[in-house]
């Protein structure tokens, strides 16, 4: 008996202590046990989790309905927005016949298709955690949890190894402004010399965001996952790892659009390594194609 009342009373010392250093009249202890009131419940959790308390609700109601809200509504309204522009400008045609010009190593292709595998497994297990309660959660989720980390390990190398062979083709350019204000010539049937090197603003900025954004992902995924870290902190991180994933799952969407249906063809360059000609001279006009390309 003597040894559980020595500990419980050096708990209630700690306590009583911590309300002083807090600031707090340690009267408020006396109620709990006797007759705790809310007032002092609040005042006593204060010591601990101090002003992030009052803002628990708040997270914990964007964690469960404005989340799945945002990423229903991307996967929902981006598609649409796109289709539309299909129906509307159609595809962009290049003549593919004749010597491309060379764009993609095997290994930048055999990288990019890496990310591409890991990343669709991230976002299909992340969309099962996101949406988790309206199917029922169970094992399905905690399978899908246990792919997301083991595809993230896999994805973080990827973006680091994308990071380096593509960050001296995508640092920003004065003409990226010009390609902005046109919106690519995306917005327009007519095929004419667009500004931009070998990368254009667009993919620049898909670029950024899978490789920067990806660390960030893996960075505040890392927190969520070995759960080390205050209270206040692991909200945060939640909330930048939801945000960030929105971002990148909107962005993504927009990539397949062009890769598979804007740009006719376009998929090829990342299985063959090789672009057409006409379409470098007119979408990448600024881009001094090598001799030997
Ligand atoms: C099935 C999925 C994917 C397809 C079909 C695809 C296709 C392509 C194609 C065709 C290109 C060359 C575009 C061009 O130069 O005209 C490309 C480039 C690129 N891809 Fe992907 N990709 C996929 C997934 C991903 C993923 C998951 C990431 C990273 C998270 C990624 C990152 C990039 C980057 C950074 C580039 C260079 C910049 C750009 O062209 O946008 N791709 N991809």
């Amino acid at each position: 008996m003597k040894r559980v009342l020595i500990p419980a009373s050096l708990i209630a010392a700690g306590i009583v202590a911590a309300a002083v250093h807090a600031g707090v009249d340690p009267g408020i202890i006396s109620p709990i046990g006797a007759a705790p009131s809310s007032e002092s419940f609040k005042q006593f959790n204060d010591i601990f989790t101090g002003e992030w308390q009052q803002y628990g609700e708040v997270f914990t109601n964007w964690q469960s309905s404005l989340f799945s809200r945002i990423f229903l509504g991307i996967l929902t309204v981006v598609p649409v927005l796109f289709f539309l522009h299909y129906i509307v400008f159609g595809a962009k045609h290049f003549d593919h016949s004749g010597p491309g010009v060379f764009y993609f190593s095997v290994f930048t292709r055999s990288i990019h298709w890496l990310a591409a595998v890991s990343f669709i497994l991230l976002v299909l297990t992340g969309l099962l955690v996101i949406f988790g309660k309206f199917l029922g959660g169970g094992t399905l989720i905690m399978s899908g949890r246990s792919v997301h980390i083991g595809a993230a390990l896999v994805f973080t190398g990827t973006a680091v190894c994308m990071f380096l062979i593509w960050i001296k083709d995508m640092l920003p350019m004065p003409h990226d402004i010009k390609w902005m204000l046109i919106m690519g010539g995306y917005l327009s049937k007519t095929k004419k010399p667009i500004p931009s090197g070998k990368f254009n603003a667009g993919q620049k900025s898909w670029f950024w965001l899978a490789t920067a954004g990806g660390g960030i992902m893996a960075y505040s995924g890392w927190y969520l996952y070995s759960f080390q870290a205050m209270t206040d902190q692991l909200r945060i991180m939640s909330i930048l790892h939801s945000s960030l994933a929105a971002a990148l799952v909107a962005f993504f969407i927009i990539h397949l659009y062009m890769s598979l249906f804007a740009i006719k063809g376009s998929v090829t360059s990342m299985i063959t390594g090789y672009k057409p000609r006409e379409e470098v001279e007119i979408l990448h006009s600024r881009y001094k194609i090598p001799d030997n390309g």
